[in-house]
């Protein structure tokens, strides 16, 4: 298994929006989406992405995608689906807004802390200031952590420290968050170790 944090730090948290982009750039929530499950004729089974909202007007969302055959995803139509699921969220409760897409109101640090209780530890911080990834053999059952256009909000990089020292670079070059997972899952799938 393999599973990716996304923080977006101003995604909207209500579903009533038309252009993704001002919607505090949920366009690359969707591309990141895409390329963490789509492969050609195909989707990635072994794959869990935790998407967390940050902007207005209720923040945060956690949104877990995590694979199910029955997941009525499209990679034309990924916008429309977020907004749904959005929608559907209910307060006070974990709602599974759609086979394997659940929503709630939880926090980066909430979420961190149920993963860790639950048994989990290969954190794995992405930042271009980090350590070079290609020298590194990759745990079992890593969980990437990937900011947005603005990055991962520095309380954020500090409270993750308390649980790794994993800070991994891509190289020099400041890619998309999209194009971070897509290099992440080759190096997963070359790894042989998910
Ligand atoms: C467009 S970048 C964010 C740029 C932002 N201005 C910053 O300084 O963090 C989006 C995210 O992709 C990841 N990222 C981009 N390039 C990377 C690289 N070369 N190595 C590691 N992570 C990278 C980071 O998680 C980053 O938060």
């Amino acid at each position: 298994m393999r599973e990716f944090i996304l923080i977006s730090n101003h995604g909207q948290t209500s579903g009533n929006f038309n252009d993704l982009m001002q919607a505090g750039r949920l366009d690359i929530v969707i591309h990141s989406i895409i390329n963490a499950f789509f492969v050609s004729n195909n989707m990635r089974e072994d794959t869990i992405f935790h998407l967390i909202l940050n902007g207005p007007p209720d923040p945060p969302r956690h949104i877990e995608f995590i694979y199910d055959s029955e997941m009525p995803i499209s990679k034309k139509d990924v916008g429309n689906l977020l907004k749904s699921v959005l929608w559907k969220y209910k307060q006070g409760k974990k709602i599974k807004a759609f086979p394997g897409i659940f929503v709630e109101k939880k926090s980066f640090q909430a979420l961190i802390k149920e993963l860790v209780e639950s048994g989990k530890k290969n954190f794995y911080l992405l930042d271009k200031r980090g350590k070079d990834i290609s020298n590194i053999g990759l745990k079992e059952n890593p969980i990437f952590i990937l900011g947005d256009h603005e990055g991962i909000p520095k309380n954020n990089k500090k409270f993750i420290k308390r649980y790794t020292k994993e800070v991994f670079s891509l190289g020099r070059t400041n890619y998309f968050t999209s194009q971070c997972i897509t290099i992440l899952n080759y190096l997963v799938d070359k790894n042989g170790n998910n």
